[in-house]
């Protein structure tokens, strides 16, 4: 066969590869190797374990059994990726709060599948699953222009950024107050008080929680305190054990920081068989930071938070501690 020019030349180029490109090309071919052959489809209870393994493999908190509680609030949110032989081995979920709003979180797929598409297959499932709402993420740092420029949510917030705090080591939360202001009183959660408790968060967030507050405070591994003054609730927390192991401080709601001080050292000594601590915070609110500073928790990094239409503001000053990084705007 007769070479023209062009085409001797096109070959002796694709001879000569550059060592970069052959890295590539290897790297190309060693992904399609590790692609296994998997489906995604929606997670159901019995896929939970491993679906939380998933997510705790990336070193990030989440509750042990937060999972249980978001699948409930809804029953389409969670997409997973399974192999054919049965492993778990991506996750991504959007929430939907109420029609006009959604919040994504647990994001990820197992390390070694990584850059294969499976990521990209489950995220694009849950977009489809919330369609034109407002969606609201928190991002770690090096994901945050992947979503701004390429995920669809151009909207991101420069007030503020959600603040990691987390520590398997012992903290002080014997330099807290345990003082009670007058006429205040912090008592262990009661079902009873689930009607006091939705009215408070119901002015605060603006929208009904009604069924994903009952269930926080419902989960195994968890401990919930009310704060009442004149028979009305000022303030409520929940310490859960999170999938690393430590107690997890979220969501803390309270009218005053002096009350949210005693409630965070009361949340801290009823969960004493957990090693460490965790707690989110937002970067404005200086009483939740310093509470933080006080028990000698580290910082570990901040997420800041993006939208896909709208920001979603409320009074950020009662929100001592995020109810989920994961799963709701506060
Ligand atoms: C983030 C993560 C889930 C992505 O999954 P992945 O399987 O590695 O990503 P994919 O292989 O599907 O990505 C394929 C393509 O889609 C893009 N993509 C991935 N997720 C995307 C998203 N949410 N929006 C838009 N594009 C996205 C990728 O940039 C990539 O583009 P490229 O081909 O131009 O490079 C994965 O890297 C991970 O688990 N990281 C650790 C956990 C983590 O940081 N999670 C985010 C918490 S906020």
């Amino acid at each position: 066969m007769f070479l023209g020019k062009e085409n001797f030349q096109s070959k002796r180029v694709r001879l000569n590869f550059h060592p970069r490109e052959v890295f590539q090309y290897w790297k190309s071919d060693l992904k399609a190797m590790e692609k296994p052959s998997y489906t995604v489809r929606l997670m159901t209870e019995d896929d939970v374990p491993q679906t939380l393994d998933v997510w705790r493999s990336t070193g990030m908190q989440e509750g042990t059994h937060c999972l249980y509680t978001w699948l409930k609030v809804d029953p389409e949110a969670f997409q997973i990726a399974v192999t054919d032989s049965g492993e778990v081995i991506a996750v991504c979920c959007a929430v939907i709060h109420h029609p006009n709003l959604a919040f994504v979180g647990v994001y990820a797929v197992r390390e070694k599948y990584r850059g294969c598409g499976i990521g990209k297959e489950v995220w694009d499932k849950c977009m489809k699953h919330v369609e034109n709402m407002n969606v609201v993420i928190n991002a770690v740092p090096d994901k945050v222009l992947l979503y701004r420029d390429k995920g669809g949510f151009p909207i991101l917030e420069t007030e503020w950024a959600c603040v990691v705090n987390e520590t398997e080591e012992p903290i002080n939360h014997e330099a807290l107050s345990n003082e009670v202001p007058d006429g205040v009183e912090i008592v262990p959660f009661q079902d009873s008080h689930l009607p006091a408790m939705f009215e408070y968060d119901l002015a605060l967030i603006g929208y009904d929680r009604k069924l994903a507050l009952e269930l926080n405070c419902k989960e195994f591994d968890s401990k919930t305190f009310v704060a009442f003054k004149d028979g009305k609730c000022v303030g409520f927390g929940t310490i859960k054990r999170s999938c690393h192991n430590v107690g997890q401080v979220g969501p803390l709601y309270a009218d005053d920081p002096a009350v949210a001080e005693v409630m965070l050292r009361t949340l801290i000594e009823s969960h004493p068989d957990v090693k460490g601590f965790a707690m989110m915070t937002i970067s404005s609110n200086v009483p939740a930071n310093n509470f933080i500073k006080k028990i000698g928790c580290p910082t570990t990094e901040e997420c800041p938070r993006l939208y896909r239409k709208e920001k979603v503001e409320v009074d950020k000053s009662k929100v001592i501690a995020h109810f989920d990084l994961n799963f709701c705007p506060y």
